[in-house]
């Protein structure tokens, strides 16, 4: 049913009686990696104006300030949900767009995250999240909103590699150099680590490009009575589904036989659906896509294992930021083709070092150009 308000009158009033059903404090808060979100009860007056059922509940999404480390090309989320929501349809549609604020409509049901644990992920899971791949590529691309002006076209897998690689090179690791550079410097990651990354990987096969979530992990499912429904849509890019199953199997940990087993079943259902020409390739350009993956997380590693300091460490927080270091620094050698790598010992020195120069002594705790990050 329209709202007999005026457009404007009418957001303008649900976002009102959203932030004071909010500010009562009685629903739940769920913090995840970019936002805080605010499940509410909507009751009757809120159900009514959004056109929903009274008594259901909705999620407000409220941003965090995050450190930028995976391109973001839809700023709007609602764009993508009302694309994406029209053709999966368990996907929790956004029920109102405030700008930054948003109101989903909220999807009953436990994260997987919360339910099972990293060797536990069954065949029927892994088919389930193939048939999810099958039917986000067949959503169409025509209806997708805008992409950027210099988005790579349509099939060029190489461009969209170097896309993502030029991303973690300017974005991720040049824009924190001012703050980082010298604890990424003191921790072996040599300084043209992307360059060289680029360089090494060209030739690949072309693929079709479709809507990618590419960030399918334990986190971001949700199931209710066996069923999955995967939220947060926030990072969809357009480009080669390959990057969707590399994210996918290296956020949720998979070993290597897992690995086998996720993409195994990710071509037979492509196949199966009609969508041989998104398997092009796959034996030699999969690896291309988990190695990047390896490879650019380094950098926000680093940076979260040094933010995540408290403002007086002891021996044990530095050891255990060090490890962190270490741990992504291992999964990164060989993509980065990394020589040397650092210990534990010369890791600790570094984060010592760093903080000495960018919190020690400051009354804010916070890096030295105050420049808003927060670790995740
Ligand atoms: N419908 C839901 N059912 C169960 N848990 C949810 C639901 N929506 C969100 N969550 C929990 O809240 C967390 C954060 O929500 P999410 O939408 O992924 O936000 P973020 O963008 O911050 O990651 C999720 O990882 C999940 O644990
Ligand atoms: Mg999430």
């Amino acid at each position: 049913m329209p709202s007999p308000l005026p457009r404007r009158a009418h957001q303008a009033l649900v976002h009102r009686l959203a932030e004071s059903r909010r500010l009562r404090g009685n629903g739940e808060v769920l913090r995840g990696h970019h936002n805080i979100n605010y499940i509410l009860p909507l009751g009757v007056g809120l159900a009514l104006l959004l056109g929903t059922v009274p008594f259901a509940r909705a999620k407000l999404r409220i941003p965090l300030d995050t450190v930028e480390v995976v391109p973001r090309i839809w700023p709007s989320e609602a764009e993508v949900l009302r694309v994406v929501s029209r053709h999966l349809r368990e996907v929790p549609r956004c029920l109102a767009d405030f700008g930054d604020h948003s109101l989903h409509a909220y999807r009953r049901g436990r994260a997987l995250s919360e339910e099972i644990h990293d060797d536990d992920v069954n065949d029927d899971l892994m088919r389930a999240f193939a048939d999810f791949f099958v039917r986000t590529a067949r959503i169409p691309v025509t209806e997708l909103p805008p992409r950027p002006a210099d988005w790579p076209d349509d099939g060029d897998s190489e461009r969209f590699l170097h896309w993502l690689v030029d991303f973690t090179e300017e974005r991720v690791h040049r824009a924190n150099r001012d703050t980082f550079g010298s604890l990424f410097d003191d921790v072996l990651i040599p300084e043209d680590a992307m360059a060289t990354f680029k360089r090494n990987h060209t030739g690949l096969t072309s693929r079709p490009f479709r809507l990618l979530h590419t960030d399918v992990h334990r986190a971001n499912v949700v199931r209710r009575n066996r069923r999955l429904t995967v939220i947060d849509w926030e990072l969809a890019i357009y480009g080669d589904p390959l990057h969707e199953l590399a994210t996918h199997m290296v956020r949720m940990g998979y070993g290597k036989q897992d690995r086998d087993r996720m993409t195994a079943l990710w071509a037979e259902a492509m196949r199966r659906a009609g969508h041989d020409e998104l398997t092009a390739g796959l034996d030699h350009d999969l690896p291309v896509y988990v190695a990047f993956e390896y490879a650019q997380s380094v950098f926000p590693d680093v940076m979260r294992a040094a933010l995540g300091l408290p403002e007086e460490p002891d021996e044990l927080d530095f050891r255990a930021a060090g490890r962190r270091i270490c741990v992504a620094i291992g999964l990164a050698r060989e993509p980065l083709q990394l020589i040397d790598v650092p210990d534990l010992e010369r890791t600790v020195k570094a984060l010592r070092r760093w903080h000495e120069t960018h919190v020690a002594g400051r009354s804010t705790g916070r890096p030295a150009d105050g420049d808003g990050m927060t670790a995740e």
